[in-house]
């Protein structure tokens, strides 16, 4: 008799709990299908949005600009944040609005051990600062050595172990830290690196161009940091591959810890998944001229005589812009200088040294594949290398 009424009195408060979570976006409109009361209909709206994601976040994006919207993923409601509101939310302290909780949450943090991060930002800060800070005097390193990854993980170490404190410098909160940094840098970097060889494969003149240009600085200046920022034609590049490309369908993955007022008035409660709807406006007309063209030169400043590196917002490490490759606000990617210089230095040894190509007769790129919210390059392309008779 006490476990029907247990069981009984569970339900009702499950059934309050559900009926709460439905209220809470009341007045808000939805894309894609509507899990439904009780959350019947959840299975085929996840299926939906697996297969579907990136169409409906473009129909969002079209038909709600301005207006927050709610959208069904696969692991998740999110609350849809148009790029006005998150002028206001990027800069909000942790309390309010987090990254962490957000990745934890969903990438169970627990289990995964990617919870080693929480409570504590010390691996960013390293990246943020000694890792940026020291480019100047690693870069020579970098192209030196073949073994670069395992180098930096030492560096990794010893800045970590000089930053700890207490419990966290003990030696697996430490080595937990290097694997989250880990997680964070390699996958993203090569596969920014990939997406770029495509682009530069499918626009052979272009390759000429920024091959001139890597010739030209490292002829004049040296493999220096220094060098990899006066590479303006290559990182205006980078940013236009990362544009077509977009890393996701969504960015700006955050969860509210508080409960948030919008400037409309909206109140975002706490315990809401908001993202950004960044892969669909890296395609609109109104910010980007002829937006499905792939225009190499699209971000390109040409050089000042006294400025190395062009300001503004459209260089390839700026996240000024709510489709950035890096992320956007206080969260963004503190890896993204070291990220950029390694990239290009990448290209550059690839340009110099060899010649790339698709198999004859390819001309155009392999299309990107999206399942969910996650998109990437296709791995199973070639792509046929020989090392230059000569560097001229
Ligand atoms: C091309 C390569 C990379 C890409 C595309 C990339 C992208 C990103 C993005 C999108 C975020 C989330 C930002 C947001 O939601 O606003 C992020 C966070 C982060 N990235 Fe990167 N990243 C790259 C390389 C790296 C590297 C090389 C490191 C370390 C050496 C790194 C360390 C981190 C860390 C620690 C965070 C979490 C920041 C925080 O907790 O506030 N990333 N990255």
């Amino acid at each position: 008799m006490l476990a029907v009424w247990l069981i009984g009195s569970l339900s009702v408060l499950w059934v309050i709990h559900v009926i709460s979570l439905k209220k809470r976006f009341k007045g808000l409109p939805r894309v894609g299908m509507d899990p439904g009361f009780l959350g019947r209909k959840s299975n085929a709206a996840k299926d939906e949005f697996f297969h579907h994601g990136r169409r409906l976040m473009e129909e969002g994006y079209a038909k709600y600009k301005d207006t927050p919207y709610i959208i069904q993923t696969c692991d998740n409601e999110r609350l849809v944040i148009p790029d006005k509101y998150i002028e206001e939310l990027k800069n909000l302290p942790d309390s309010q609005l987090s990254f962490k909780e957000e990745l934890l949450e969903r990438f169970m943090g627990k289990y995964t051990k990617l919870d080693a991060v929480r409570g504590t930002n010390i691996h960013r800060d390293i990246v943020r600062q000694q890792l940026t800070k020291n480019l100047d005097m690693i870069l020579p390193q970098m192209k030196e050595e073949a073994s670069l990854a395992l180098q930096r993980v030492l560096d990794f170490v010893q800045w970590l172990l000089d930053s700890a404190k207490g419990a966290e410098a003990n030696p697996e909160a430490i080595i937990m830290k290097v694997l989250f940094l880990i997680v964070a840098a390699m996958h993203t970097s090569a596969i920014t690196t990939i997406h770029a060889l495509y682009d530069i494969c499918a626009n052979a003149e272009f390759k000429e161009e920024l091959r001139a240009e890597a010739v030209e600085e490292m002829g004049k200046n040296g493999w220096s940091y220094k060098s990899m920022l006066r590479l303006h034609k290559m990182d205006s590049f980078l940013r236009e591959s990362g544009r077509v490309n977009s890393a996701g369908v969504v960015s700006f993955q955050r969860l509210t810890l508080a409960p948030i007022r919008l400037s409309n008035g909206f109140l975002v409660p706490a315990g809401t998944h908001i993202c950004a709807a960044s892969d669909a406006r890296s395609r609109d007309p109104m910010l980007y001229k002829s937006p499905t063209e792939f225009q190499p030169l699209r971000f390109y400043t040409p050089p000042t005589v006294t400025e190395y590196e062009p300001s503004g917002n459209t260089l390839f490490t700026s996240v000024a812009r709510g489709d950035s490759w890096f992320g956007a606000g206080r969260q963004a990617c503190p890896g993204r200088w070291y990220a950029s210089a390694q990239i290009k230095l990448v290209l550059c040894l690839l340009l110099i040294d060899y010649e790339f190509e698709f198999p004859e007769g390819q001309k155009e790129r392999p299309a990107n594949w999206a399942k969910d919210e996650k998109m990437g390059p296709d791995m199973e392309q070639f792509i046929l290398v020989r090392r230059r008779a000569s560097h001229a």
